[in-house]
């Protein structure tokens, strides 16, 4: 086994060699028993670690199922700051994850120490985050949010209430554009959803006349103008369930197709396009993590999240502020 330390002091990944004859699915099943050990998942994993996950869901769905989980192992398929998010609901819990490495552009664009002087040039202002950001950035917030309760927690606060939103300008521009409000926003964006072409999409909506484009308020503002749908990825797979047209353009990663067509197997879903030709609307970090790897993670437990307490202290109060409102709200 080789582990590695990186540069930010994360511990590394593990390399080993899988017998090639194992049945994963039936292996990582054994393991969550043996260890009662829960599988939660992001729908941006790939089609086989959503198959075998407990629970799929978006960043909200996910964080609550980390919360209220009576697992000794949490085993999270997802991003890094997902991961951290779950270990700082449940200090006295085992975290692993499949790659410690799986980190988020957005995240990235949001380094704590440049964004705890950011905030100190706007000393009256609240600081509500994306939850897609490091515990270093919850830890410098006042509210956390994620894209299904964001809208709602905004407009929960006095019209009167200064406010700097982190790290997503996009998903910042979405809610001042819905709320009327002027939120600072932080020059922060996702690579994912910034690719997507409008000019390809508006194209592709002219051959298919008929199908809905949906997408994830990460997307540029030109790009969700033209969109008949925009929220969560939850609230976008319950739109194309739900909805009673048949064929959809889908402006968001390509993972969630996997649950969109097993619950809608007779409708259409049309990746959207990038400016490129390459497969850039798939995410790059979540996309780190497979089946062989969670199979690994799980055996050893290793890579675990790790976090210094007091950081995580800081960094929860935030989360608890986001569980109580959206609770209050009676966001889903
Ligand atoms: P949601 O699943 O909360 O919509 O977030 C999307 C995302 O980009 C996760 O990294
Ligand atoms: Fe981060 Fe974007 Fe990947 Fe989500 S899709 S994890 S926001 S880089």
């Amino acid at each position: 086994m080789t582990e590695a330390v990186n540069n930010i002091g994360k511990v590394g990944y593990l390399n080993l060699e899988i017998d090639p004859t194992l049945d994963l699915f039936a292996e990582i099943n054994k393991l969550k028993k043996e260890k009662n050990a829960v599988v939660l998942a992001h729908y941006y994993q790939e089609d086989d670690i959503q198959d075998v996950a407990d629970y799929i869901g978006d960043s909200l769905g996910l964080a609550r199922q980390a919360q209220q989980t009576t697992a000794d192992l949490i085993v999270f398929a997802g991003v890094h700051f997902m991961a951290e998010t779950a270990k700082i609901l449940n200090p006295t819990k085992k975290v692993v994850l499949p790659d410690l490495n799986a980190g988020c552009s957005l995240s990235d664009s949001c380094p704590p120490f440049l964004f705890k002087r950011f905030k100190e040039q706007h000393p009256d202002h609240l600081v509500i985050s994306y939850i897609n950001c490091s515990a270093g950035i919850k830890a410098l917030s006042d509210i956390i949010c994620t894209s299904s309760n964001a809208q709602k927690i905004v407009e929960s606060l006095p019209k009167e209430q200064k406010i700097i939103f982190a790290p997503d300008k996009n998903l910042g521009g979405f809610i001042n554009k819905q709320t009327g409000r002027n939120m600072v926003l932080w020059n922060g964006a996702c690579m994912v959803h910034e690719i997507f072409s409008l000019e390809k999409i508006t194209k592709l909506k002219e051959r298919h006349p008929e199908a809905k484009f949906v997408a994830h308020p990460e997307c540029e503002e030109a790009v969700l103008a033209i969109a008949d749908f925009i929220g969560s990825t939850t609230q976008i797979l319950d739109y194309t369930k739900n909805s009673p047209f048949t064929s959809f353009i889908v402006g968001t990663e390509t993972g969630i197709l996997h649950q969109m067509i097993k619950n809608s197997p007779e409708k259409m879903f049309i990746p959207a396009p990038p400016t490129n030709s390459c497969a850039c609307n798939d995410c790059p970090h979540m996309k780190l993590n497979t089946l062989e790897k969670l199979y690994l993670c799980m055996k050893y437990e290793l890579p675990e999240l790790t976090m210094d307490e007091d950081l995580r202290l800081a960094a929860k109060k935030p989360i608890d502020r986001m569980m109580q409102l959206s609770n209050e709200l009676g966001i889903k």
